[in-house]
């Protein structure tokens, strides 16, 4: 690792920073080739290719640490691979073998390891797993061939940054419809919420918050993060529905609260018109990590939760917890840690 790099770990913030190394293989006639590393970052692809057209196609999110100690470690790697198996299913492409796709993220994490930014920073390298439908097939049916990919970027803050609390706006528009692929991390859900981000942050708000697609009265994600509330009685509680993605932070903090803080948790109904229960909200996700929400802001007023300025003391020591775990200051649960 003696490759100097001019990057200042301190200001990165999710924008791409293309790395020296990433993963790609090919399905073709029922079967994954041996895939390699590669350095070409452009991705070769057929005008007709499903993906393009009828957005086949779908992604993860996971981030590489750097331990005080100079280690390079992911945190819940397995749980990535399962949840990208699930998106394959849904959209009928092939699936790729937990064991696959963890070979993969280590070895573009390992082949880019100058650029996981060093302990301390506040930064980490994310991974981002992919695949898509390709070969030229104009019907709307599974493409013939697929590409999987895995690269890497070096990143600090999605929002603000550390704990800084944010306030968000609930959308009008939905993010995904009540039986429709809500559950899966297929890119056809993000696209068909950049308008609702955007009027969010026009009107001067982080992101937006999206209500469940049926009766529009209870919280469903935190733009690309899920909600979590902690109750005036010490509960954490996150919003239950078919329709959110199953944040793998999520389950985390689930598992955090009721074991390490000794909280009562639950996943179930959020509603938005009941927001007093809670004296603390939070955002949760691999990107957006731990975000306090300061307040939302529905029906022409914001609800403010602990404070538009200083996180609450219950999200910051899961906060203090999480992030201990994931940058090995911790012991985390059992296989919650992939050490490279
Ligand atoms: N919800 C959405 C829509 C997301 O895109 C993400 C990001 O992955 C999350 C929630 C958080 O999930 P995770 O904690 O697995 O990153
Ligand atoms: C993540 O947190 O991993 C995400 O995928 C969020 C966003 C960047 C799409």
């Amino acid at each position: 690792m003696t490759k100097k790099l001019e990057i200042n770990w301190d200001q990165l913030g999710f924008e791409y920073i293309k790395t020296d190394y990433r993963y790609l293989s090919f399905w073709k006639d029922g079967q994954w080739d041996e895939g390699v590393l590669t350095e070409d970052n452009v991705l070769h692809l057929g005008e007709a290719a499903p993906c393009l057209h009828y957005g086949q196609q779908c992604f993860e999110g996971l981030k590489a640490y750097r331990t005080k100690n100079g280690e390079i470690q992911l945190f819940r790697v397995d749980q990535n691979a399962k949840r990208f198996q699930d998106s394959c299913q849904r959209l009928l492409m092939p699936v790729i073998p937990e064991e696959t796709f963890i070979k993969a993220c280590l070895e573009v994490v390992k082949a880019n390891a100058a650029y996981i930014p060093p302990y301390g920073t506040g930064g980490s390298l994310y991974i981002r797993p992919m695949m898509i439908g390709v070969g030229n097939s104009m019907a709307v049916k599974p493409a013939n061939e697929y590409i999987f990919t895995v690269f890497c970027m070096p990143v600090g803050a999605y929002f603000k940054g550390g704990l800084t609390p944010v306030n968000f706006m609930v959308s009008d528009y939905d993010r995904a419809a009540c039986n429709g692929t809500g559950q899966q991390k297929v890119g056809g859900n993000y696209a068909a919420s950049m308008l609702a981000h955007e009027i969010a942050v026009k009107n001067g708000f982080a992101d937006c918050i999206y209500l469940d697609p049926t009766t529009h009265t209870k919280i469903e994600e935190v733009g690309a993060a899920n909600f979590f509330g902690i109750t005036r009685d010490n509960r954490f509680v996150t919003p239950a529905s078919p329709s959110i993605l199953p944040s793998i932070t999520k389950y985390s903090l689930l598992y955090l609260a009721e074991h390490v803080l000794g909280m009562a948790v639950s996943e179930e109904d959020v509603f938005i018109d009941e927001l007093d229960i809670f004296t603390e909200a939070g955002a949760c996700g691999t990107a957006a990590v731990i975000t306090p929400i300061g307040g939302i802001f529905h029906h022409n007023r914001l609800h403010v939760f602990y404070s538009e300025t200083a996180v609450g003391p219950v999200t910051k020591k899961l906060y203090d917890t999480l992030t201990a775990i994931q940058l090995g200051d911790l012991a985390g649960p059992e296989g919650w840690i992939t050490k490279l």
